[in-house]
């Protein structure tokens, strides 16, 4: 059996027939859609190297379902920025040194982006706690809570 869904990725409606009910939200933007940037990496709900927004909240897209997100609005890493037009979070992570091998890097973005979202004043320790469910094995967190830390500030004085 398999289901149609219809999910807004990055501001695109995606509508997809033949969508297997056992099929992850991960693989489907991987595999589906070759939205690779969402990377995965346990599999089972650990790192957080897949979190994706789902309806504005960080998700481990490993631990939810492709069907689950039909009718959703989904962010993934694609859609922040550009390579050419790189949002602030994502410029503050390389003016801090904030990834090094990268692998970690796009949860730790779409995590970062959820917590400004909801907490544009986030203090040091509330981006640590943010940032808890994410593990990076490459830089010590250090650079990364610099990253969100000034890109908070950036976004706070941009005028409203
Ligand atoms: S791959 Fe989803 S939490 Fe690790
Ligand atoms: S930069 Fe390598 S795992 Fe985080």
């Amino acid at each position: 059996m398999t289901i149609p869904i219809a999910v807004t990725v990055n501001g695109t409606v995606q509508e997809v027939q033949n969508v297997e009910p056992r099929l992850l939200l991960s693989d489907f933007l991987r595999e589906t859609l070759g939205l690779t940037g969402t990377h995965v990496g346990c599999e089972h709900g650990v790192c957080g190297a897949c979190t994706v927004l789902m309806n504005g909240d960080s998700v481990r897209s490993c631990l939810t379902l492709a069907v689950q997100a039909d009718g959703a609005e989904i962010v993934t890493v694609e859609g922040l920025g550009t390579p050419e037009a790189l949002n602030v979070l994502q410029t503050q992570f390389r003016e801090h040194h904030g990834l090094q091998c990268g692998f970690c890097t796009p949860g730790m973005l779409m995590t970062g982006e959820d917590l400004l979202r909801k907490y544009p004043l986030a203090s040091d320790d509330d981006i640590r706690e943010g940032l808890s469910g994410n593990l990076c094995r490459c830089t010590g967190y250090q650079n990364i809570v610099a990253a969100i830390r000034s890109a908070a500030a950036l976004r706070n004085k941009e005028p409203s």
